[in-house]
């Protein structure tokens, strides 16, 4: 059927977040799963809660607008449960990176829940469902929540504990990186936990001692560290962002996130 209205675009607009909403509570319980931090374990687990409550308010918009609930596949959302499950099954990332790895992707799923429901709410006002519009700024404002939850605990990572002892000393020089916590590896779940680490100190005690033994090597190292470090976006990301905040205290809401395809179809 061709959509020629507002009205028939907002319908399709409602089935497509409808579907996504529901893969999303199944990718919730995987991220959570996929947690050894007890923050960001709470944080995709409360989403998850936060989730099934959307789904009600979406079908009670499906009343309003006189339909019965009906979910319409959201290539977007497969395609980001894609990305993640190809980054889990082909790059084999070690359980600390996937964890970092997994806020990245949680904050990309609600990314694009919020500019769904922007789009439906703008309908729904030109429309005049002021119901609708709303119980859809109610699920905005989760996933604007969620967003600012994720954001949150990616930058309080520790992400000291995901570079390599190079990486360590030659992202220090540089960006000062007050983050940059070389801790060994058996430390290295409980200083995720906490992203208050101290490591300011030892960040400045690596800075004073590659002074002295010169920056020359920088380049070529970092080359080499790159390609040692970590596979993908976040080792790279740890050294710049490890000044951050460290204020991973997972208060909030949630994190949305993605899991393996599931083929289980909204109902
Ligand atoms: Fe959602
Ligand atoms: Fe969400």
């Amino acid at each position: 059927m061709a959509v020629k209205t507002l009205s028939e675009l907002f319908e399709h607009d409602l089935k497509d977040i409808y579907y996504a909403e529901h893969r999303l509570v199944d990718a919730l319980d995987e991220l959570a799963g996929e947690s050894k931090s007890r923050e960001i374990k709470r944080a995709f687990t409360a989403h998850k809660k936060e989730t099934l409550g959307q789904i009600k308010r979406l079908k009670q918009v499906f009343k309003l607008f006189g339909e019965a609930p009906e979910a319409e596949k959201c290539p977007a959302i497969e395609g980001l449960l894609k990305e993640k499950k190809d980054f889990t099954k082909k790059e084999k990332p070690t359980p600390e990176i996937l964890e970092y790895a997994n806020l990245t992707a949680a904050a990309k799923t609600e990314r694009y829940e919020i500019t769904a429901y922007e789009a439906l709410i703008e309908i729904a006002q030109v429309l005049g469902m002021d119901k609708a519009v709303e119980l859809l700024s109610a699920n905005l404002q989760e996933e604007e929540a969620a967003l600012a939850t994720m954001k949150t605990l990616s930058k309080g990572y520790d992400k000291g504990s995901l570079m390599t002892e190079e990486d360590d000393a030659e992202s220090a020089p540089k960006g000062g990186g007050s983050g940059a916590s070389s801790k060994p590896p058996a430390s290295r779940a409980s200083a995720s936990k906490s992203a208050s680490t101290p490591a300011t100190s030892k960040a400045t005690a690596r800075k004073s001692s590659d002074s002295k033994s010169g920056g020359s090597k920088a380049s070529a190292s970092k080359a080499s560290a790159a390609k040692s470090g970590a596979k993908g976006k976040s080792s790279s990301n740890g050294g710049r962002a490890s000044g951050g905040s460290g204020a991973a205290q997972g208060t909030a809401g949630g994190a949305e996130g993605m899991m393996q395809t599931d083929p289980a179809t909204p109902v």
